[in-house]
């Protein structure tokens, strides 16, 4: 049985799609029934579950307010996946940790590697390397997987976002100068059931991994795409106006290059992610659908 903490982000609700889909057996957890944090109610969930593999979904995710949330982003950053390995090497079971692009400061040219010294930019980004490190120390069994602009039905995310903000304005002004691969947490959690299976049958498989959707573009790319697929469904059509970082400032600083070459994940878990477009107009396709459904019913 796999144990996943975090269940009920948009990697955790994922993966219990995913594994009912495979007929995997899975157990995910919300933050309510253990904060991963609590060293007393991880080792007793892990006791009860008693699980095969954890995967820790788990994260303080608010990117620009954990530059003033500092405790509570290392409490879900770096403390909580601390606890959360320590618990998984006394109890002897692998841990899959998810990580993210933002540990690099995105001046590489080129994608990055799993090698690549980190150096990242923001406070989400610092304990989310911190919490890379705890997990190293604290477990030899573990696989760490970074991944980067995850978007799916569930939560808020830019995806969402874009299609909200579609239906009330003529004109969006998008950043065009940060470039990554908009992943979808479906795919995403495919990847993590395949690398669970691997892992659990050869530990030689730990170490540090990247996986993201194939293709690149910017966050500009990305929303022109959610309009354009929207539009014929929906009838909003608003223009999408490239703009600079510098014109949209934020409380942290994003990395401008957030590609993660996925080459060693293909080649050592055998799983090809598909071109990023492929899941943002599946997902586009659901939401303006189940949005148009609910509201022929309040008509
Ligand atoms: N979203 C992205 O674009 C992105 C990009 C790169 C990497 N990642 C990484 O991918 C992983 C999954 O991200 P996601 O998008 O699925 O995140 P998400 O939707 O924000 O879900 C994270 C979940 O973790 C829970 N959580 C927070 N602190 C916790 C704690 N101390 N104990 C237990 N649960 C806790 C949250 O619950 P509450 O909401 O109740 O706090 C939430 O349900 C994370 O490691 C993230 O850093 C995400």
């Amino acid at each position: 049985m796999i144990l996943v903490f975090g269940g009920n982000g948009q990697l955790g609700r994922e993966l219990s799609r995913a594994a009912a889909a495979r007929a995997i057996p899975l157990r995910a957890l919300a933050r309510a029934e253990a904060d991963i944090a609590d060293g007393a109610a991880v080792a007793d969930a892990l006791a009860r579950c008693k699980p095969e593999l954890v995967v820790n979904a788990a994260a303080y995710t608010k990117v620009d307010l954990a530059e003033s949330q500092i405790d509570e982003a290392r409490l879900g950053n770096e403390i909580g996946p601390a606890t959360l390995a320590a618990a998984c090497a006394s109890a002897g079971v692998p841990l899959v940790h998810m990580s993210t692009d933002y540990v690099f400061d995105g001046t590489k040219d080129g994608a990055y590697l799993e090698s690549d010294p980190v150096c990242p930019l923001s406070v989400y980004g610092k304990t989310k390397a911190a919490g890379e490190d705890a997990v190293r120390r604290a477990h030899q069994h573990h696989v760490i997987l970074r991944t980067a602009w995850v978007y799916s039905e569930f939560g808020h995310n830019f995806l969402k976002t874009v299609l909200r903000l579609a239906q009330t304005r003529d004109e969006l002004r998008i950043v065009a100068d940060q470039h990554g691969s908009p992943t979808c947490a479906g795919e995403l959690a495919e990847a993590v059931l395949n690398v669970g299976a691997a892992f659990l049958h050869d530990r030689a498989l730990a170490g540090t991994y990247h996986f993201t959707a194939a293709g690149v573009t910017s966050w500009h790319g990305f929303a022109s795409r959610i309009v354009e697929i929207a539009a014929p469904i929906t009838g909003r059509s608003p223009r999408v106006l490239p703009i600079a970082t510098a014109d949209y400032p934020t409380a942290a600083k994003r990395p401008a290059n957030s590609c993660l070459d996925c080459r060693r994940f293909i080649e050592k878990f055998g799983f090809l992610p598909r071109h990023w477009t492929v899941g943002v107009d599946a997902t586009t396709r659901t939401l303006v659908a189940s949005s148009q459904k609910a509201e022929s019913h309040v008509a």
